[in-house]
């Protein structure tokens, strides 16, 4: 009998390379999403798989699964500025009611948890490269506090139940993460580089370039949750990759790749925006024997190439999503 997980978040661009990577580790995966910022196309090649099963669940409501289940993976969170900014409310339940809701599952099932963190719980950084025992410097009420505070909390709510109940949690901060599955009109650099370039139109810079940031190639993060989870560490590992670049190199970078004979141009930076952004992975490397393999440049001709298979009409596409049926 395959061991059986539930991934929530499945159909996401971190759930569905970690269904990927249960599938073909040999378990029985049950992937869990409302859909609110996911798709179906992330995960329709797992569908006809005997080991997969969906559920289309929103996890802020209470969660049932039948059977049992040895592992509980909460991924589902809107992750990216520009989603978390248009539905802010359903951004704090799934980190709190939908945190509480998983917790309760794993402490009935006797699973063990992971719970998907965030470098946005050291907010905008005052210590650099971040380590876990930096409490951060967040603005709780400032625009990005919606995902920053209801990550938080999530943290003080699973150490809880491993103080409290005893249960067995996992808790990963993951810094910026890319890869194909993104999506490009998400309002993170990465893809809205790649999508400028690719549509022909100029890259665009908020504030003058000089902040940095630090991006993973999602097969390494994959690779260190998986360790993560196995591993016998309840305190926040934090996952990422330091080799840390300046905006303005990046988009040099991306211009490079690309071949693109566009310019930058630069606009305002937005309120909040973090200045610095880098892992200290000493903890990783050491508890989990984990650190990024996979360089810069090839993660991002990888990520390229997906994009450039992606249709006109998503290529063209504003938004990925109309939330208004979601609003409450
Ligand atoms: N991608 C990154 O670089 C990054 C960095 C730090 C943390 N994270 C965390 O990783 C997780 C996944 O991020 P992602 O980049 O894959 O985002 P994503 O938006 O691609 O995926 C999130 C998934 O969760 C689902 N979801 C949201 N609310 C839900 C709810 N109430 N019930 C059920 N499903 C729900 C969405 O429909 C979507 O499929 C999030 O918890 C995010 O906070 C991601």
């Amino acid at each position: 009998m395959a061991e059986r997980v539930l991934i929530t978040g499945a159909a996401g661009f971190l759930g569905s390379h970690l269904c990927d990577r249960f599938i073909s580790d040999g378990f029985h995966v049950i992937g869990m999403d409302n859909l609110i910022t996911g798709d179906m196309r992330n995960i329709e090649h797992l569908i006809k798989l005997e080991h997969f099963e969906f559920y289309h669940h929103d996890v802020s409501k209470f969660v049932h699964v039948p059977g049992e289940l040895k592992y509980i993976l909460h991924f589902a969170s809107p992750a990216s500025p520009i989603d978390y900014l248009k539905i802010p409310i359903q951004t704090l339940k799934v980190s709190s009611l939908g945190t509480h809701h998983l917790l309760g599952l794993a402490k009935a099932k006797k699973a063990r948890i992971l719970v998907a963190s965030t470098s946005e719980v050291y907010g905008d950084p005052l210590v650099h490269p971040q380590n876990e025992e930096y409490y951060g410097n967040v603005n709780s009420v400032g625009p990005r506090g919606v995902y920053d505070e209801a990550k938080r909390f999530q943290e003080a709510l699973t150490m809880a139940y491993h103080t409290f109940h005893g249960l067995e949690t996992r808790i990963v901060r993951i810094f910026n993460t890319y890869g194909p599955r993104m999506r490009l009109n998400d309002g993170r650099v990465l893809p809205a580089f790649i999508g400028q370039a690719i549509r022909g139109e100029d890259l665009t810079i908020f504030g003058d370039g000089s902040q940095t940031r630090s991006f993973c190639y999602v097969d390494d993060l994959v690779e260190g949750i998986k360790r993560l989870l196995l591993s016998d560490h309840s305190s926040p590992v934090n996952i990422g990759n330091p080799d840390e670049i300046t905006i303005s190199d990046f988009a040099k970078e991306i211009i490079a790749l690309t071949g693109t004979k566009q310019k930058v141009v630069y606009k305002p930076l937005p309120q909040d925006d973090p200045k610095i952004r880098q892992p200290d992975i000493s903890k990783a490397k050491q508890l989990l024997g984990w650190e990024p393999k996979v360089n810069r440049k090839d993660g991002i001709q990888k990520t390229y190439e997906y994009f450039l298979s992606l249709s006109k009409e998503d290529l063209y596409k504003n938004e990925h999503k109309n939330f208004g049926s979601y609003i409450k």
